[in-house]
């Protein structure tokens, strides 16, 4: 099959397009046949070698692990998914920018995702939810979410709103009317956000989800009044030093179907800033790494 994978450590230019050995599911999981894949800040982080010393890769790698397409093998024991089913999901933490691609989480893609937004919901929503579901009951409540236009923060926000949330979003300027289309409120990140909020939410903010890794943690333990009221998915020392609540993704499918059925009812869409083919997965992972991202960067298969 074809694949990216990079034969060393180093930078998006390690990655080459070639022939590599077809996974296959092991019990409990599946096989599909990707149309499109996602990058997300771990691929670059893995590629580059910067995580090496908490997750060693072997080498040669295939990066990704977001993923959708149509289910062409069954491991072992799955129950409830038939072949040629169109499924988006999760891999371990790589295998996902290949043509073929094994999912151990998965869920049905709704009918209203194309294939890039489906490649685009997987770590996105569950990090989203799991980051939410730390902070209690959204319903009625103001919460703030750092780092808004990027991947998990604009899942953050829509899955947020659809739960009764206001949400103010903090991005660049240029972001702002993305947010607004997301259903929050703009504001810019850094210097002096306490004072552009109480102007926002005279009320006060409840609940603040960072999701920007930016150094902002004391400020939204400050804004928020208690470290309990804020979730890091982003700042694991920060939040620790702070007692914040420090939240990872986990491949949980029972997370994957609720994203989509918030997609099936038109509450969650996933943006997508730009599709990269599996050619120019260099570019898609150099585009990815400025921290620029609005939404997700997605590769076609
Ligand atoms: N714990 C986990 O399991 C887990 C899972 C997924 C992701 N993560 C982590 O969560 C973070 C976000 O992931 P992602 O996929 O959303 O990344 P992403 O899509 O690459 O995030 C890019 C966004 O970050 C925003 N940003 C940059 N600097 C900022 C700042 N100082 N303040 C606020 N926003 C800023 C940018 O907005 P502007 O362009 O407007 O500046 C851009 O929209 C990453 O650190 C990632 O490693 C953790």
């Amino acid at each position: 099959m074809r694949a990216a994978r990079f034969h060393a450590y180093g930078t998006a230019e390690n990655l080459v397009i070639e022939q590599a050995p077809e996974p296959h599911p092991g019990p409990g999981e599946i096989r599909v046949r990707a149309t499109a894949a996602s990058v997300n800040p771990i691929d670059w982080k893995l590629r580059a070698g910067a995580l090496h010393g908490l997750l060693p890769l072997e080498l040669p790698a295939i990066p990704g692990r977001d993923a959708a397409g149509v289910v062409d093998a069954i491991g072992d024991g799955v129950r409830g998914v038939s072949i040629g089913d169109r499924v988006f999901g999760l891999t371990g933490v790589t295998g996902a920018t290949a043509e073929l691609v094994v999912l151990s989480a998965w869920a049905p893609t709704p009918g209203t995702w194309d294939d890039g937004q489906a490649a685009g919901a997987g770590l996105a929503s569950v990090t989203a939810m799991r980051g939410l579901d730390a902070l209690g009951p959204l319903a009625g409540r103001t919460l703030l979410v750092e780092g808004a236009a990027g991947g998990v923060g604009s899942a953050a926000v829509e899955i947020a709103v659809a739960q009764g949330a206001t949400v103010i979003g903090t991005a660049s300027e240029r972001n702002h009317g993305f947010l607004t289309a997301l259903g929050a409120v703009p504001t810019t990140y850094g210097p002096g956000l306490a004072r552009r909020l109480s102007a926002l939410a005279p009320h006060g903010v409840h609940l603040a989800l960072d999701t920007a890794a930016s150094g902002s943690l004391d400020d939204l333990v400050a804004i928020t009044g208690d470290p309990a009221r804020v979730a890091t998915v982003a700042d694991h020392a920060g939040g620790q030093r702070l007692g914040t609540h420090v939240v990872n993704a986990e491949n949980d499918p029972a997370l994957l179907s609720a994203a989509a059925e918030l997609g099936r009812r038109g509450r969650y869409t996933p943006r997508v800033e730009q599709t990269y083919p599996l050619e120019r997965i260099a570019d898609a992972h150099a585009h990815a790494e400025r921290g620029r991202t609005r939404g997700k960067i997605v590769v076609r298969i």
